[in-house]
């Protein structure tokens, strides 16, 4: 089966006023219709999120969320469900980010309810993965990621083309510490192989994420297996996601 287009991803986590998001989005927007070899995509904050994806509504730009409640409704003050954002018209979204997993206690049992959940709804899901440094340092980052793929057992034949994956290493989220081309390369093949296991996950795309920046972005792309990108701290600055996705496209157009 072909793959799809890579996917270029801003997660712009929990920053940026609602003027500064719709500015931003509307740059990305452009940014999404003069690139179209490649998905661009953009996860900002709840509160813009209904507003971006409407914004973007009949252009190229996707636009999601960074997180959601396993429940479609219910007493669970505070949260979000994927339902709430469907009806919003937000059709993407971020699960398992290492942040959600370190500071709010997410484990595997319940990030595998939530990709489901997602997924049962109508929501395209980014799977985070990604290792500490002691589990690098450990030798076992390969294992670690492979246990957090179990998050896609049991998903039905059909839900499986709303899958993409991130390999984010925790040791390179805004710390500036970029993986190797070869040290994501390496972990991305694995991952690559742990799907075909898995079965009719053929179209899901593997990003990487961590310190991805408009110089290291070429020797990224490059790599068999990198299909895209998920961003922080450089999908804020309008310019310097552009010069992102303009490097990469010609990157990815080449390998294919
Ligand atoms: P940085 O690009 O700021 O390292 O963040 C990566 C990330 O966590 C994207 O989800």
């Amino acid at each position: 089966m072909a793959r799809l287009r890579p996917v270029i991803a801003g997660n712009w986590k929990m920053n940026l006023t609602r003027e500064e998001s719709l500015a931003l989005a509307g740059q990305c927007m452009k940014l999404a219709e003069e690139i179209r070899s490649v998905s661009v995509r953009v996860f900002p904050g709840y509160l813009v999120a209904a507003e971006a994806a409407s914004l973007a509504s009949g252009s190229s730009l996707e636009v999601g969320a960074q997180n959601c409640h396993n429940e479609s409704s219910g007493a669970y003050t505070g949260e979000v469900s994927p339902a709430q954002l469907i009806d919003a018209g937000v059709r993407h979204i971020l699960i398992g980010h290492s942040e959600r997993r370190q500071h709010f206690g997410e484990g595997d049992t319940l990030i595998a309810a939530k990709v489901k959940a997602a997924l049962k709804h109508g929501l395209n899901v980014t799977l985070c993965v990604g290792e500490t440094i002691g589990e690098r340092d450990a030798g076992k980052a390969g294992a670690v990621v492979a246990t957090q793929l179990k998050a896609l057992d049991g998903i039905e034949q059909d839900a499986r083309l709303g899958v993409d994956i991130a390999y984010e290493p925790v040791w390179a989220i805004g710390t500036g510490r970029t993986a190797t081309p070869e040290q994501a390369a390496e972990i991305h093949s694995l991952i690559r192989a742990e799907l075909d296991a898995k079965r009719g996950f053929a179209v899901s795309r593997i990003l990487y994420g961590g310190s991805v920046k408009s110089d290291n972005c070429e020797a990224l792309a490059s790599k068999k297996h990198v299909d895209g990108f998920l961003i922080g701290g450089a999908s804020l600055k309008g310019e310097e996601f552009a010069k992102i996705v303009r490097t990469s496209a010609v990157v990815f157009a080449a390998k294919q």
